[in-house]
């Protein structure tokens, strides 16, 4: 790395952490962050198959306060957090009924807005008191082409199943990432005094295995570039909105959706 790219990009000596760390793209976020030098912790239910996890449910406030002062305690300051965790059941796996909007039971709009929305929120709260005192810090909270436009329930349909029983992504995920746009211009705003950037990130859907063929192939004609993201994708957004390559920016959506939204 020639030295102003470093200078960029190098998150040496930075203490990040992701919530939800041991998924799907969680670990990416983590590999990605550790490559470019800085310690990552993962707050998640389930502990990380490699690096250093603290099991944490972040709909539980004294669960957070707990785990994020283990880690000051233990590496002095966190600089960065990624907002990662959600609820996300793979409509694109079969899922049907339940998730309906006439049929969405309580329980399961309750449950995404905890992790998703009310999950995001105690966290900043919780790391922005230490970030507001140490008038530093990087806040990049994950959402998706869902905080933008809304599902194309199409994508998801199986030949064969009845109407009702059709798979259907649930409107608490809409909600879920629409309002954590929010808290992202919300809080981009209220701190940008001290000197804390908060952005989003916003990933279209992501290949993984297993998934439906039908499903691949509609969503891949809506998206300009022909294809789902590799999982590997979303690296370089993330290391960019966390690293000083983004001084200036906050606020942002950063749309990373192989252009769907642009049609
Ligand atoms: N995979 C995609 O195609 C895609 C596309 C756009 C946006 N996203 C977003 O990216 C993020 C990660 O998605 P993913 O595909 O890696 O999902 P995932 O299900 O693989 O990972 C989510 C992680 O969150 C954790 N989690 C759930 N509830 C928790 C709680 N109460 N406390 C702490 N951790 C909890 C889970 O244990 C899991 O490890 C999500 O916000 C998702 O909405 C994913």
């Amino acid at each position: 790395m020639t030295s102003r790219i470093a200078e960029l990009f190098s998150l040496k000596g930075r203490v990040a952490v992701v919530t939800g760390g041991a998924g799907l793209l969680g670990t990416r976020h983590r590999v990605i962050l550790e490559s470019a030098g800085a310690t990552v912790v993962s707050l998640d239910l389930l502990p990380c198959d490699d690096g250093e996890s603290i099991l944490c449910d972040i709909t539980d406030s004294a669960a957070i306060e707990s785990a994020i002062g283990r880690v000051i305690e233990k590496y002095g300051a966190i600089d960065i957090l990624v907002n990662n965790a959600a609820r996300n059941p793979k409509v694109e796996d079969g899922l049907s009924g339940w998730c309906r909007f006439e049929d969405l039971d309580r329980q399961t709009w309750d449950a995404d807005i905890a992790v998703g929305l009310t999950g995001a929120f105690l966290v900043c709260q919780t790391i922005g008191h230490h970030m507001v005192e140490r008038n530093q810090g990087v806040i990049v909270n994950v959402c998706s082409d869902l905080s933008v436009i809304a599902p194309n329930q199409h994508i998801y349909r199986q030949e064969g199943v009845a109407e009702h029983d059709q798979p259907i992504k649930a409107v608490s995920y809409s909600v879920v990432k629409h309002g954590l746009l929010g808290l992202t211009k919300y809080l981009a705003a209220y701190w940008a005094p001290h000197n804390i950037r908060v952005n989003a990130i916003s990933p279209g859907g992501v290949s993984a295995a297993g998934q439906n063929e039908a499903f691949v192939t509609r969503i891949s004609s809506l998206i300009p570039l022909g294809r789902m993201a590799r999982v590997d994708e979303l690296e370089g957004a993330i290391l960019f909105l966390c690293s000083d390559a983004s001084s200036y920016l906050t606020g942002h959506n950063l749309v990373v959706d192989g252009g769907r939204t642009i049609w």
